[in-house]
């Protein structure tokens, strides 16, 4: 057999629990809040299919051609109007069209980060970025949060403990996992932290237009005047995930360095696709859809939160976020999560546990709750059933 000699970045096991996770919520029959999916059944087909065969009836040549790493300079323009509408004046030309957004977090990291650099992160936050962070050899740090966000005064105790910090990585709205937001003074502070410490922040925003209360808050970038935030936004969880596009804008010097590195990593997004939802954003209202499934996944949300209330045990603690496609949870005491992940599973329910979703001391009482991808009769059931299991369990 042969013995590969792979990479210091490859994992060392191919363990993958929170694969495994998903894969078994995955099942038809399980009522699943597990994943991070969008309401399918919210997708614009019709809209995608029109501007499809119209780009292709027009251009059909071109948008099968290759084309150029930065991305095509229409939707790019696109784009930068959109942003304006959510408080980001950026130019089209700091801006960079990524396959999701999950690769611009990839290009970034690859740019910044040398083996025994570190990251600061909220704590708990998006397991798929410590994955990255951490395939480029940094040791990412966590930050409590609040429902307000990061700890700015815990940020700055940590900055000042890891001279070795290159990023702070922050999901300012309606966060994944705990699905609350960063406040404006926070963010403000958290610009003047990144001067004084020499630190960029990666400001990763796939759920901030997905607001169905409260005031929106200005993006981190806009608060920024030295070139020290990258945002990266993506179509995944506005328009639909399989399209695989997303953007990232930041100082021109970083994006010609992310650029090349894009280049590198897979020459250019999706050419099609770039049209499609050029012509999409051109032909149709993007913001009214937008407003739909904001509308929906407010009921589907509010309706969760009632159910969680009214049926999980006294002591739970649970947030309240005003947008996006995620609650969080907290179970009294020192329950065995595995054991009620599994009980769940065999009442045709799932969730995700909350520990893979801290860099460092995993908290083991908590859960990820998705909202989006499910009825409100389903949610209210499946809630209603979990509900039961736990208060048996603990
Ligand atoms: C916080 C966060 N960032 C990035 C992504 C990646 O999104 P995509 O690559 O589909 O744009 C996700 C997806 O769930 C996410 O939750």
């Amino acid at each position: 057999m042969t013995k590969y000699n792979f990479s210091s970045r490859v994992p060392l096991t191919n363990d993958n629990p929170f694969g495994e996770v998903l894969t078994v919520a995955s099942k038809p029959s399980i009522v699943s809040f597990a994943g991070g999916l969008p309401a399918p059944e919210l997708f614009p087909v019709k809209e995608i299919k029109a501007a499809a065969e119209a780009v292709l009836d027009e251009y059909g040549q071109t948008v099968l051609q290759y084309s150029v790493a930065q991305g095509n300079l229409h939707l790019r323009q696109l784009i930068a109007k959109y942003m304006k509408t959510r408080g980001l004046d950026d130019d089209p030309q700091n801006m960079l069209i990524t396959t999701g957004s999950q690769q611009g977090l990839d290009v970034i990291a690859e740019m910044m980060i040398n083996p025994g650099d570190k990251v600061i992160s909220e704590r708990p936050t998006y397991l798929s970025a410590l994955d990255v962070f951490k395939t480029y050899g940094a040791e990412t740090v966590g930050v409590d949060v609040d429902e307000h966000g990061m700890k700015m005064d815990d940020l700055e105790a940590t900055l000042k403990q890891n001279p070795e910090t290159k990023l702070v990585y922050v999901v300012p709205n309606f966060q994944n996992p705990t699905g609350n937001s960063m406040s404006l003074d926070r963010r403000k502070r958290l610009v003047e932290l990144a001067d004084e410490y020499d630190v960029l922040v990666v400001e990763d925003d796939p759920y901030g237009a997905i607001r169905y209360a409260g005031e929106s808050i200005p993006p981190i970038r806009s608060l920024d005047h030295n070139g020290r935030v990258i945002y990266t936004g993506t179509f995944s969880k506005i328009l639909a995930p399989g399209l695989r596009l997303g953007w990232a804008s930041a100082a021109p010097e970083l994006i010609a360095k992310m650029l090349l590195l894009k280049q590198f990593e897979d020459v250019h997004t999706d050419n099609l696709t770039q049209f499609v939802i050029a012509r999409y954003m051109e032909t149709y209202d993007m913001q009214a859809h937008i407003d739909h499934i904001t509308a929906e996944y407010e009921k589907r949300g509010e309706a969760m939160h009632a159910a969680i209330q009214k049926y999980f045990p006294a002591g739970t603690e649970l947030t309240h976020p005003e947008g996006g496609m995620f609650l969080w949870v907290k179970l009294p005491g020192n329950p065995d999560i595995d054991q009620i992940f599994d009980e769940c599973i065999q009442n045709n329910v799932a969730f995700v546990p909350g520990a893979p979703f801290f860099p460092n001391h995993p908290e083991t009482n908590t859960m990820r709750m998705n909202f989006s991808n499910r009825s409100v009769a389903e949610i209210e059931a499946g809630i209603k059933t979990m509900g039961a299991v736990i208060s048996k369990m603990i």
